[in-house]
């Protein structure tokens, strides 16, 4: 009976940890989306392509610090991921946000919040119309055009490459999308053939307002887009990559890393200390300031140490390194604080 029980617990983690993402279900049967949208392309989208990134992307983190998080986690700090996680973790949100607004009863309009947000932001819907026509057609090869709430809380039409989109942190424009309309050609061949622009006429009379209108207000109130606010500082990103790069090998006993970047990391650190601070709400900057400093000098005591001792050990090493990146978390946390 124990071994049974063992058996049978390995066998439940092993469905749990290869489903973490799944396929979700459409609103509606693929042949109601018809005739904007024909059947047979609706299947294929979503149960070849879609399902192929939900599958590509649970492999493609296995094992790695992306395992077991939220999917706008991954995408916010996407710069830190494979290509693989990359496409396939932005493949599965860009299609989930698709089918969502997507409804073949085609009588909804956004409500008075939202309707007011575009003429502000437009002047009137059929501007942005436009203008999402435009991003649409002037997207070169496969990708996504998006009406965005950005950092600001404003309205903003983009466009990404591939299946980036605008939550990821490689993306020039960022926001939170409430609108997305894939253009990759797997999207409309069948039936449109080369003619993107029929199929962008038949999306649009099928967008379902009342949603988008929804994700307008939750938009809004979303953590999320004063993070993306706070992360805009690039010397900031760029010595993350290279501490993360270097201390969590050393966590693993592999201290080559360390040894071959460690004149990088103190270089890092002073562009860091020395870089404008644009995060917001900070309550605390020369307590910033004052822990830059010591990111600093920390930074270039290791890189003294490495360079001029002759008795180095890994210990040694690892025990600077452990100060480094405590310092760098009080960075962290305070550019966090509101
Ligand atoms: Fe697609």
């Amino acid at each position: 009976m124990k071994y049974l029980n063992t058996i049978l617990f390995c066998f439940l983690q092993i469905i749990l940890f290869s489903q973490q993402h799944t396929l979700p279900n459409l609103r509606f049967t693929y042949a109601e989306y018809e005739p904007f949208i024909d059947m047979k392309t609706m299947e294929i989208h979503h149960t070849k392509h879609h399902q192929g990134y939900v599958t590509n992307l649970n492999k493609a983190i296995a094992g790695t610090p992306f395992e077991n998080k939220p999917l706008s986690k991954v995408l916010l700090n996407i710069s830190n991921a494979s290509d693989a996680i990359r496409n396939n973790a932005g493949g599965h949100y860009n299609h989930t946000l698709f089918w969502e607004i997507l409804t073949p009863k085609t009588s909804s309009q956004p409500t008075e919040l939202l309707q007011k947000a575009i003429e502000e932001t437009f002047g009137k819907l059929d501007s942005l119309k436009t203008k999402m026509h435009q991003a649409c057609m002037s997207r070169f090869g496969s990708g996504w055009a998006w009406l965005i709430v950005n950092e600001e809380g404003k309205l903003q039409v983009t466009s990404t490459t591939n299946q980036d989109n605008p939550l990821m942190d490689l993306t020039m424009e960022r926001g939170i999308p409430i609108l997305g309309i894939d253009v990759w050609e797997h999207a409309y061949y069948l039936k449109h053939q080369n003619k993107r622009n029929d199929y962008i006429y038949a999306i649009w009379s099928i967008l379902d307002w009342d949603v988008i209108s929804q994700k307008y207000e939750e938009a809004l109130k979303d953590p999320i887009l004063a993070s993306i606010k706070s992360d805009n500082w690039p010397e900031l990103k760029t010595f993350h990559k290279v501490m993360s790069n270097t201390f969590h090998a050393a966590e693993k006993k592999d201290f080559k890393p360390i040894i071959d970047r460690h004149q990088e990391l103190m270089v890092k650190a002073y562009l860091l200390k020395n870089s404008e601070i644009p995060v917001l709400n900070l309550n605390d900057r020369p307590k910033l300031i004052k822990s830059l400093t010591k990111l600093e000098k920390q930074t270039k005591e290791l890189d003294e140490f490495i360079t001029l001792n002759k008795k180095v050990t890994n210990e040694l090493i690892m025990k600077k390194l452990i100060a480094i990146h405590d310092s760098f978390h009080e960075v962290i946390g305070l550019c966090k604080e509101e």
